[in-house]
Formats: structure tokens, sequence, C-alpha cells
């Protein structure tokens, strides 16, 4: 069978561009009406897309007063989600760093359970500074301990997880018994940040574990994702780099006795997309023409931990000295480098970089027609880039529904994108292989997903 591309959407307010909540075409619908999040996810599973995805901060900042922000928290809405849909994967974002781990695992278990196998956890550890005040911290938690804790976390969650055996419930009503306690185990977990006891209060779920997701690039959120990533969603803005972070990536997947295919990449494309060309550039001209530059200066600031840029006039040619070194920065290092590379390339001016970064804060964004997004998908698919895409469409949910009239049928065409669904679970679509218990399962005991 020849490889197919996997499409993930993201769920990102009225749509990925800054200015999308103010354009006619974006939904009326409140940013918390749980229909508007339903309708994407039965439109998106009308296109057969493996997943969508729901991020999540922390923390509310100034910009709300210019820029939709503000919705509903993941679990609860991909939970009602679940009841709306049949086959699409649903992929929450919950943090590392402000959660604890019972807590995840009984979510994303129950999760799992209520959508027969769909469930996906996108594993942050909260780039926004604004988080560790609301969770009890002075400020924010810095970089370095953030992934150490991620670490003792994926370890005490995978351990819940594997906590019951499948076959652990008996349910026997004559005999008498509910479960065989031989096969639910106390985990007794005592890392350096976590303690827990277990084992979970809620018996072993469909997938055996939600895919493990992961969305941070930096050293490392790298060496993080080799060991424990089923899926990678990342921000790259030319091919030539996301080619690398795929090689860099599986190669140390593999250096860890993982297999290269079961460490999915997921790069984002932002696609206004029109009939013409020119059709194209006009919609993306007129949300440009939107936004707002303290919105985008205030974003601009957040991604590089606060730093002031107030005081650079917008017709400034930037330069690297302009911005903090992106190996210093707490937040998230990976998109700060990702801003400094095309400072260096590009060498825009202030409002053009605002510009850039309104349309899809740092990924992958053009305006074309659908043959045009669709090759572009072909080439980096084909190239050694991606195995599929974060889709991050610029309004929503008119160009959702644009991508899947007018590319999809495309990518069918040339033999790279499924004509039906081929399994019921999200690791199924995925093609990731179903984990075993690590207390009651022989390592080599890894079914292939149904
Ligand atoms: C597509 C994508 C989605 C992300 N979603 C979230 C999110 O919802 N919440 C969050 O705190 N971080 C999110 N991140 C950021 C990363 O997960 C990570 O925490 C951050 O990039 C810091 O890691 P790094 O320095 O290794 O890149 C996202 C990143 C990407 C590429």
């Amino acid at each position: 069978m020849s490889r197919k591309l996997h499409l993930n959407l993201f769920v990102h307010g009225r749509g990925h561009h800054e200015t999308a909540w103010r354009h006619p075409a974006s939904t009326r619908r409140a940013l918390t009406d749980i229909d508007y999040y339903r309708e994407l996810a039965r439109t998106a599973e009308k296109g057969l897309f493996d997943s969508l995805f729901l991020a999540d901060a922390l923390a509310v900042g100034d910009e709300v007063s210019h820029a939709a922000k503000g919705g509903l928290e993941p679990i609860t809405t991909l939970a009602a989600v679940a009841g709306a849909t049949e086959r699409i994967g649903l992929i929450g974002t919950v943090s590392t760093t402000y959660t604890e781990p019972y807590n995840l695992a009984r979510q994303f278990a129950s999760l799992d359970h209520i959508s027969h196998g769909r469930a996906g956890w996108n594993i942050v550890t909260s780039w926004v500074p604004g988080a560790g005040p609301n969770f009890g911290y002075d400020h924010q938690i810095e970089h370095g301990e953030r992934y150490e804790r991620a670490y003792d976390f994926l370890d005490a969650v995978t351990k819940l997880w594997d906590s019951w055996a499948d076959d652990a419930v008996l349910d026997d009503r004559e005999g008498g018994r509910y479960a065989d306690t031989s096969r639910v185990k106390k985990i007794n977990h005592a890392g350096p940040y976590h303690k827990v006891a277990g084992p979970l209060n809620v018996p072993r779920s469909p997938q055996g574990r939600p895919v493990y997701v992961q969305a941070g690039s930096s050293t490392a959120g790298r060496r993080f994702a080799a060991q424990y990533a089923e899926a990678v969603f990342t921000a790259h803005l030319e091919k030539a780099t996301a080619v690398a972070f795929y090689a860099d990536l599986k190669g140390q997947a593999v250096g860890l006795g993982r297999r290269a295919d079961q460490i999915l990449v997921l790069p984002g494309i932002s696609a206004v997309i029109g009939s013409t060309e020119a059709e194209a550039k006009r919609l993306q001209r007129d949300l440009d023409e939107l936004s707002d530059p303290k919105v985008g200066l205030e974003r601009l600031s957040g991604r590089f931990g606060g730093h002031d840029f107030s005081h650079l006039d917008l017709d400034k040619v930037l330069t690297l000295a302009d911005l903090p070194d992106p190996a210093t920065v707490q937040t998230a290092q990976s998109r700060a480098h990702v801003i400094a590379a095309l400072v260096e390339r590009e060498k825009p001016t202030l409002r053009q970089l605002l510009h850039s970064l309104a349309g899809a804060r740092g990924h992958f964004a053009m305006a074309g027609t659908p043959e045009q997004v669709a090759d572009l998908i072909e080439d980096w698919f084909r190239s050694g880039a991606a195995d599929g895409f974060n889709v991050m469409p610029p309004i929503l949910p008119a160009l959702l529904e644009t991508f899947i009239d007018e590319v999809v049928p495309l990518l069918q065409k040339r033999g790279l994108f499924r004509t039906e669904y081929e399994a019921d679970t999200l690791r199924g679509h995925y093609g990731l292989e179903r984990p075993g218990s690590q207390f009651f399962d022989a390592p080599e005991a890894h079914a292939p997903a149904a």
C-alpha cells in the first residue's frame, strides 16, 4: 500500500489569522458555543481528517481587548464533540507543568472510553508566561525545568494508564467477582517532582493509552519528543528547515530504539485559498488590513518572554540585534528561532514582520489556488519534510470547507489521501501500534491498532 498523508485540523478561535474573528466570512458563533466545535468536527470528519486538535493557554493577556481569545477547556469540549462524531480523532492540550498526573490520566482515559478509542493528548510544558501565577507560582517555571518535570510526568501517567490489564474487569455477576486484582497494580511512582501511588481509578481504555502528541521543537523539546511522542506538531516557514527537523527527530527516535514510522511529523500549513491566485491574495490582503499593530506587538513581546518592542518604529528594518537571543527565552524557544531566522533571511520592517506573523504565528502561510496548495503538500510530503499536515485554516469554517471541497479531492486523485476511513481509532488512522501494558504484557506485545 502506498504511503498516505495524515491531516489534522487545528481549531483556533474563528480561524488562525489574527483578524479572522472580525472577518465577514468567519462564524458568528461565540467561542463558548459547543455547537461551533461540533460543527467543525463534523465538517472535518466529512473531509476524512485523521483528527482535530484544541490548543490551550493557561492565561489570558491584555490583547483580548482587540483579539478573540478565551474559549472552552479542551477535555470537556472534546467529550461533547465525541458524542457528535464517530470516527475523527480528538486531541486535547493539557500541560505537564501545571496539572497533576493522576487527574490528567483519569481525564484522558475517560475521553478514550467516551470516544471509543479516539483520544490524543497534546503534551505541552506551557510557554505562556502568565500561567505560573495562575497555579500558585510567583512566576513562570523556566524552560529547562519544565522539560525535566515533563519526563517525570510522562513516566507517572504512563504507569497509571498501564496499571490495569486489558482483562482486569471480569464483571462476573454469577461468580460475584467484579475485577481480578492480580491484574490491577499499584504503581508507587516516586520521581523528583511527582509521587503517585495508583492504580488509576479508570480501567484501561480502548487505545491502551491516548496517542502521545507533542509540539515543542527546541533542542530539549526534540529530545523529549524522540522518547515519547507518536505525532509531532511543528512550525516551519521553509521546506529546508522542515526536512532537517524531520530527519533529526526520526534519527533521534531510531537512536532510542524506536521505529521511524511510529513518530509522525505534522508541520502547520495555513492556506488562504481562492479560485485564482489573485483572488486568494486579495482575501489575504483583506485579512492583513484588519490587523492591529498593538495586538501584533503584544504577541511578539509574548513570544520573547515580555521583551518590549514598543520603542521601535514600525517602518524600521529589523536586524537580529533588535531581538533577544532565542536560546535565552523562557517561552517557546523553537518559535523564537523561527522568528529570528525570518528576520535574518528577509530583513522585514517591524510592520512587515507583524503582518507575516498575523497569518499563522510563525507557521507556514500561503495564499493560492487549490492546485498550488495541493502541490505544496505533495512536495513537502514526498521530500521528507512531513508525514502529513496540521491544517490551520485562516478563517473558520469558510476556509476549512474550501480545503475539504477543493484540496482534499486533488490529494485523493493523486493517491495521497484516503477516500474512506479504514479504522475506528486515532491509532488506527495514524498507523500507530496499540501499546501493551508495561506491567502485564510482554515488551513485544504491541498489537496493530484497530
Ligand atoms: C502546533 C502547535 C501547537 C501548540 N499548542 C500549544 C498549546 O496549546 N499550549 C501551549 O502551552 N503550548 C503549545 N505549543 C507550544 C509547545 O508545545 C511548547 O510548549 C513550546 O513550544 C515550548 O517548547 P520549545 O521551546 O521546545 O519549542 C504549541 C506548539 C505548536 C507547534
